[in-house]
Formats: C-alpha cells, structure tokens, sequence
C-alpha cells in the first residue's frame, strides 16, 4: 500500500534545502528543517522568510497564509527530531563522505520504513545508499534551482531501490505539483548531462575573451529563447556547486566536455561564488538582483 506522506525531513538549509523545505510547506506537509548549527539555521530560516515574504509583495500569498506557512516548518540543529518523518530529502554540499555519513546517522533515527532521498545533482544514489542498512528505501530526488519554481523533480534509482519507493516518491512530486521524469544512477542524470557541457563552453569562450558575458548571455537569451544566458544561469546554480557536478560529470566520463574550465577554479578562491556571494560573473545586491554591471 502506498505510503502517506504527510511529515517530512530537509537536512541542509543552503539555497536548494530552503527552497525545497518552501516546496513542502507551501504544499501542506509538515516540515522538519535541520542544519549542522544555530547560525546556519537561522540562515535558512531566513531564506523563507525572504521568498515567502517576497510572495506576498507580489500579492501571491497573503500574510496570514505566510504565516501558516512558516508555521508548518520546525527548525533545528538535531538529527533526532526525525525520528517520526516519512521521508526525508538531504541537500547538503556535494561531498561524497559528508552525504555518507548523514545517511548513517539518518538510517540510525528515522523509522524503518521511512524513505531516505537525496538532491544530489551528480553523486552515485547507490554508493550513498550502501552507507545505510536500508538500501532499497533510498531514492535520489533532484531538484532544480529556484526550487519553489522550477517545475521537475528527477527520481533516481538505484539498481536496489524498491519499486514501491520509486512509486511514492513520483506520486510525492505530483502532489507537490511538479513534474517527475525517472532516471537510473548516472552522473548528472538527465538534465545536468545535457546542460553543463552548455555551461562548461560558454565560460570558455568568456575566459578566451571570445565574447562579452553581456553578448555571450544575449546571443542564448534572445537568441534561442532560454529565461536566462549561461553566465547568469551559473551566478544563480553557484559556481562552488558547478564546479562540483563538471568535475564528478569528468571524473565518471573522461569527456573533456565536462572538464571545469580553469576560471571556475580562480573565481572561487577569490571567493566570487555567484548570487550567494553577491559577486560572480555579474555583481548583486543585497536581495540577489543585478546590481552593478
Ligand atoms: N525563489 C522563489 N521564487 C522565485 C525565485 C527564488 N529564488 N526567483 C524567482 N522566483 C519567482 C518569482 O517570485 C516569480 O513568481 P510569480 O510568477 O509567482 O510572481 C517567478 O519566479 C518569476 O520571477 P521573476 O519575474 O523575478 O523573474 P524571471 O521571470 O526572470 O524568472 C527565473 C526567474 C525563474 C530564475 C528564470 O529566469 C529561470 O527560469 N531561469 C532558469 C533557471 C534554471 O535553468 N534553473 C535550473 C538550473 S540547473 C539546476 O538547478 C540543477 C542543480 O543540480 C544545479
């Protein structure tokens, strides 16, 4: 019988986990949000805040919805208040042992049934999986970025995850009102494959003076209809988290299509990480718009 999934777990409050903690309380289900310390906490917590509070600027929500909102989501700094979720997603960075080692921990507390997912957006569901004694329960569930409006969600399985978790995660991701598409455990999945060769080649021709960002960003935007160019795609996904999917995509293909362009490497030593830094390709202000060019 199909799970009902009413109580759920974010671990990892960063730009994916807030959001997808949004996507989860703006769909009724009770929330809880865990991060490794007070700071980081209150640093999700006003994530929320902002992009709810931003919702109802626009007159999308109004505050008492906002508050009902907020209220369905409980912050906190232990694993333990788990221990009754019925799934839980964990976004935190893309570090293979950091993963690992959560998982455990999360094994150790949450419910036997309880589905363990992961938003990894290239790492190997089946080695995260077999750090748990409950393989077949975990699942990935990929999320894209701003994740409160971004419509799909990749479900990937591992070659033992069970058929019924594949199920109640898709019928998850219908009742959150987004799109599944089902994936095997490949790095990059489908949409990541596709998009971070793009990516990796127009930083290429930025860092060969080719052309402007401006032009590069142009030519994509006006000239093939996507929302945003390819450097400010990278400014908003975070250019620590891109250099982590080209270079795991590199590791697994040897393609040199996604071996990370030197640049990437340059501009996170100087700390310019994209909208989360307030500087990257391009400059933002304090609410993540562009501000100086
Ligand atoms: N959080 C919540 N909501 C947001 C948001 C955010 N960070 N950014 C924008 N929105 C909402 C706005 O509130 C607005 O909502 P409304 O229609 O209900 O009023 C709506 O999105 C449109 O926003 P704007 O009018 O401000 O701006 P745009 O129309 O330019 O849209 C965008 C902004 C949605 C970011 C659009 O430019 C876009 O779709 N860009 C491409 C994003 C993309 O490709 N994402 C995938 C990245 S790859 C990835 O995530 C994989 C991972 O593994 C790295």
């Amino acid at each position: 019988m199909a799970r009902d999934i009413q109580q759920v777990g974010v671990v990892g409050l960063g730009t994916m986990g807030a959001g997808i903690v949004e996507v989860f309380a703006r769909s009724g289900l009770s929330v809880v949000a865990v991060e490794k310390d007070d700071e980081a906490v209150a640093r999700g917590r006003g994530h929320l805040e902002g992009s709810t509070g931003r919702a109802v600027a626009r007159g999308k929500i109004t505050e008492a919805d906002q508050q009902q909102l907020l209220d369905r989501v409980h912050f906190g700094t232990d694993v333990g208040a788990l221990a009754e979720v019925d799934l839980v997603v964990e976004a935190v960075p893309e570090h293979l042992d950091l993963k690992r080692a959560i998982f455990g921990e999360l094994d150790k507390v949450c419910k036997p049934e309880t589905i363990l997912a992961s938003n990894t957006s290239s790492l190997s569901i089946t080695e995260i999986a077999v750090a748990t004694g409950r393989p077949g329960k975990v699942v990935g569930m990929h999320f894209f970025n701003p994740a409160p409006v971004m419509k799909l969600v990749e479900v990937i399985r591992s070659v033992v995850t069970e058929q019924d978790v594949v199920d109640d995660v898709e019928a998850l991701v219908q009742k959150l009102g987004k799109v599944d598409v089902t994936v095997g455990d490949r790095a990059g999945f489908i949409a990541n494959a596709l998009l971070f060769g793009y990516l990796n080649h127009a930083v290429s021709l930025y860092e060969s003076n080719y052309a402007s960002r401006e032009d590069i960003d142009a030519a994509m935007k006006l000239g093939c209809g996507l929302p945003m160019g390819p450097l400010a795609l990278l400014d908003l996904i975070g250019l620590d988290t891109a250099y982590e999917i080209l270079d795991t995509m590199y590791a697994q293909s040897r393609d040199r299509l996604h071996a990370p362009r030197p640049v990437f490497k340059q501009m996170i030593t100087a700390g310019l990480l994209g909208r989360k830094s307030g500087k990257g390709f391009y400059t933002y202000d304090a609410a993540g718009s562009p501000a100086v060019v």
